[in-house]
């Protein structure tokens, strides 16, 4: 038994939700290229879930249902409340998903029809969680999810109290698509190693939000975006590279275990970021990340990920750093329910095999002999 770093290039498990097969990346067969051009983030995530896009009725059947949904138990509101108001917003977030399934009749029923009705909950509610604590924490009340807009709509709405501009809706919804499912990426393996025991769905999207919380997954981007506060101006930017370079340190946004030639994400994120830097008039993060980019990939051939551009998506339509993560989250929620949901569908319990490296044989020593 020899055991494979990172579990770099095993094939772990069959799915049929997202594909990454020389570099391009499909849900259900259809080009990511072409989903951030035509599809709302509703459509994509009926896709995950269903296998195939929605016709009209069944579009506004869902997006009727995710609506429906969007209000938290008050209890789980009060628990917000009870939250040092510096926590990490991730950790507030695995921690109220975990709530969000006491107060839920059907927490542990475990019928297909249970569980596509429990993703929808989930999908609608993670929003409002997120929106609720960032109130809470500068002491304000949360603002009620509305039942008739779109998830991005609801979010900015939740978050600001106020209704967003169409732009800005735009955009995080695109940023939602192109965040959704990315085949067996961590956090959702780990969603699938927890349901494979036969687990509930909140237990599984508890895992899977701790594992994006790591900076080497989803938490790339917020500290993308603390790197771009530290460089500060564009004079900074090459003594900067420079630096972490000789120094071997990681740039947050580059890299990828599966794409050697470039996130097929990351230029969909560049494009945004420029129209929305445009459109707030500061251009600044765009193009230090461009210039980043440059340097790093010209000296070092790493190519920008997901993460990379979309800081300073997000830092232009005024959502706090700290909440960069949970917004991945919100996307990525889609992906983690369809992957469980196909996990319950054709299940085994996962349980690899650890390559041994300690001694061979050693002794029992009494505890006054050592
Ligand atoms: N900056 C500098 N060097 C890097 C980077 C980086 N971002 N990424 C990889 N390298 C280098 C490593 O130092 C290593 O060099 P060496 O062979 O000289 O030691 C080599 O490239 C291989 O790197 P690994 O870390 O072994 O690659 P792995 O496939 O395990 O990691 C990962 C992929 C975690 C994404 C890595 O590229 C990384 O840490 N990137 C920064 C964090 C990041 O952006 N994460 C988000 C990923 S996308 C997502 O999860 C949504």
């Amino acid at each position: 038994m020899t055991a494979t770093k990172g579990l770099e290039g095993i094939v772990a498990t069959t799915s049929s939700i997202s594909s990454i097969i020389d570099g391009v990346l499909t849900y259900r067969g259809i080009n990511i290229d072409e989903l951030a051009e035509k599809a709302s983030f509703e459509e994509v995530a009926y896709l995950l879930w269903f296998g195939k896009l929605p016709n009209a009725t069944e579009l506004a059947q869902l997006q009727q249902q995710l609506g429906e949904a969007a209000a938290v138990p008050g209890a789980v509101i009060d628990q917000l409340k009870l939250f040092p108001k510096d926590a990490n917003s991730m950790a507030v977030l695995r921690s109220a998903v975990s709530a969000l399934a006491l107060y839920d009749a059907e927490a542990n029923e475990m019928s297909k029809e249970a569980n596509i009705r429990k993703a929808i909950r989930l999908q609608a509610q993670i929003p409002t969680v997120i929106a609720a604590y960032a109130r809470i924490r500068e002491g304000q009340e949360p603002v009620a999810p509305k039942a008739d807009v779109s998830v991005a709509e609801n979010f900015l709405y939740m978050l600001t109290g106020q209704t967003p501009e169409r732009i800005a809706v735009e955009a995080l919804d695109k940023a939602l698509v192109l965040h959704a499912d990315h085949e067996l990426n961590a956090s959702t393996f780990a969603a699938r190693v927890t349901v494979a025991t036969l687990s509930d769905i909140y237990s599984g999207v508890t895992s899977a939000i701790g594992a994006l919380k790591g900076p080497l997954h989803g938490g790339a981007n917020e500290a993308v975006m603390a790197m771009l506060e530290e460089v500060g101006t564009m004079e900074n930017v090459e003594g900067y590279v420079a630096r972490k370079l000789e120094n071997k340190e990681k740039l947050m946004g580059f890299g990828h275990r599966v794409y050697k030639n470039g996130d097929p994400r990351a230029k969909h994120l560049q494009v945004m970021s420029k129209e929305l830097g445009k459109i707030t008039g500061n251009l600044n993060w765009y193009e230090m990340s461009v210039k980043i980019e440059e340097l790093v990939t010209g000296q070092k051939g790493l190519k920008p990920n997901v993460d990379f551009y979309s800081a300073s998506v997000y830092t232009s339509l005024g959502i706090p750093r700290d909440l960069f993560t949970p917004i991945f989250a919100i996307s990525r929620a889609s992906g983690w329910t369809a992957h469980i949901l196909e996990q319950y569908d054709n299940n085994r319990l996962i349980r690899p095999r650890a390559e041994y490296t300690g001694p061979a044989s050693a002794a029992y020593v009494p505890i006054s002999q050592r």
